[in-house]
């Protein structure tokens, strides 16, 4: 079977879309889950971007041990050199490196001749070639682009040294029949094709992504770029998961696999819902709430629900649990430990210690506490890893239908204050928010705020994220309860305190 390279752009093109950016932190926990998922290469940002960007893609590049590092970079010098001061300290890099190929690009963007574009491609990846061995090699808009110049762009980069050429269909225009045969052509007549490796980038513009990738991989591409949850710029890029359980669940048709742990798969996609707060869409293939839920009075009699004749896939190979091995309050310490590693995760022993002690405080609250309360455990435990420059001491709500609500919130400060203030709002959540504000005294604005249950049942812990910004920054936040208000509280504090942490950073 043909091994596919996958290519995982979630901190870059992902972060790209909208409500989807991403802090120094977030994007570390994210690299770390992508590479126990086991994609060959990340795409941690664009690192000439910004001073931000620089930072994240740099603190990636030490972070990863296995999967290869690489950041986006225009074709210019000044930009490969910050790419590759970023980069190298990486332990596998790769340097990214893109240039329009479109007649419409480089007359309405570019304002530059074909000749030019061959002969800045040429100098910028022998540029590229002398910091680092692992050129990938992008043409802007592929798709649109002519195709015998296309090609005539890939030999000139490869001849100056890419180990890999990528065909975008950066505004999701292409048809799969018609993007397998570009991909095709390609490697048929470009010269130097077989020292190299094709790579695929799709938009889901038309909903295609996904059917154009794996076209690509009929087609003989050798590496897919895509993103968690089909994230990306405006209708998002060819979904991770969605590409590797067609090649996983088809192997006759495509004989082509991956080097994916399919069961890292579903903890994955919630990580990632869970640091952006965007949710996956409920009957999203593979990863939604639904994909595998089966109304059991729809099937014929005798059938089970869930069980396999119905389905393309089992559960179990994305590593959704069904919640049925649950903990309680007389759980002890070894099986919940033991629990934790089965669900993936490797905690350290002062994590370990906090997640025990939130069990068990939830579990005096909710009578059985399941796989996903867990994870949303570990999920919250990790969003406060952050110091701290304020925590929850206590609150006091007083609301109803016909008073004006009026929350009450006392907040430890890191120099070790407790201070206290009260505020009235439209509801509760609000005026905790508005109590919140007069304490941090600074003008904080709500941008985003969604909620959600981890589980079914009236005993459910809450999760909140929030988007909140003050004077130009932005930050995120989560909290988990089974008080949605207090969920709501913790999730505005943890938000208020990695603005001040992204502040701090820098100033440095
Ligand atoms: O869509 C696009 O063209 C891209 C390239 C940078 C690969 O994202
Ligand atoms: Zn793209």
């Amino acid at each position: 079977m043909k091994q596919i390279r996958i290519f995982d752009t979630t901190l870059r093109d992902g972060e790209q879309s909208p409500g989807c950016s991403m802090n120094i932190k977030e994007k570390i926990d994210m690299a770390r889950q992508l590479e126990m998922l086991g994609v060959d290469i990340i795409e941690a940002g664009v690192a000439s971007a910004s001073q931000g960007d620089f930072n994240s893609v740099r603190a990636v590049a030490k972070e990863l041990r296995n999967a290869r590092v690489t950041s986006l970079s225009r074709a210019l010098t000044k930009d490969i050199d910050s790419t590759w001061e970023a980069l190298r300290h990486a332990k596998y890099p790769r340097i990214h490196l893109l240039i329009p190929t479109s007649d419409f690009l480089l007359d309405s963007r570019l304002k530059k001749s074909r000749s030019d574009v061959l002969e800045q491609t040429a100098e910028m990846v022998r540029y590229a070639k002398k910091f680092c061995e692992d050129i990938e090699f992008s043409a802007e808009d592929a798709t649109r682009s002519d195709p015998e110049f296309l090609a005539k762009v890939f030999e000139a980069a490869i001849d100056a040294g890419a180990t890999v050429v990528n065909v975008p269909d950066s505004i999701g225009y292409a048809l799969p029949e018609e993007y397998g045969n570009l991909i095709r052509f390609l490697r048929d007549s470009v010269k130097g094709a077989q020292h190299v490796l094709f790579s695929s980038h799709c938009h889901n513009d038309l909903g295609l992504a996904v059917a154009n990738t794996l076209s690509a991989i009929q087609a003989g591409a050798d590496e897919v770029q895509c993103t968690i949850n089909g994230i990306g710029e405006r209708a998002g890029n060819a979904a991770l998961e969605e590409i590797v359980m067609a090649l996983k669940t088809r192997p006759a048709f495509y004989d082509a696999d991956t080097m994916i742990d399919t069961a890292q798969i579903y903890k994955t996609s919630r990580l990632l819902s869970t640091i952006t707060g965007i949710k996956v869409q409920p009957n999203k293939a593979i990863v939604g709430e639904s994909a595998f839920a089966q109304e059991s009075d729809t099937l014929p009699p005798g059938m089970i629900a869930g069980s396999l004749p119905y389905m393309s896939m089992r559960p179990e190979e994305i590593g959704l649990t069904t919640n049925k091995i649950v903990l309680g309050k007389h759980s002890g310490r070894n099986a919940f430990n033991e629990r934790v590693k089965e669900l993936g995760y490797n905690v350290d022993f002062d994590i370990a210690n906090m997640l025990f002690k939130r069990f068990k405080e939830l579990a005096d609250k909710k009578k059985t506490v399941g796989d996903r309360d867990i994870e949303a455990l570990v999920r919250s435990i990790l969003a406060q890893e952050i110091p701290k420059r304020y925590t929850l001491e206590r609150y006091v709500i007083n609301s109803g239908n016909t008073i004006t609500p009026t929350s009450s919130i006392t907040l430890n400060s890191a120099e070790g204050t407790k201070v206290e203030k009260v505020a009235i709002g439209f509801g509760p959540v609000d005026a905790s928010f508005n109590a919140i504000n007069k304490i941090v005294g600074r003008a904080v604005k709500l941008e985003e705020y969604s909620i959600g249950a981890v589980t079914e049942g009236r005993d459910a812990q809450g999760e909140v994220s929030v988007k909140i910004s003050s004077e130009g920054a932005t930050a995120k936040g989560y909290g988990l309860s089974t008080d949605v208000i207090e969920a709501s509280i913790l999730a505005y504090i943890n938000a208020i305190n990695n603005l001040i942490y992204e502040g701090t950073r820098e100033e440095q």
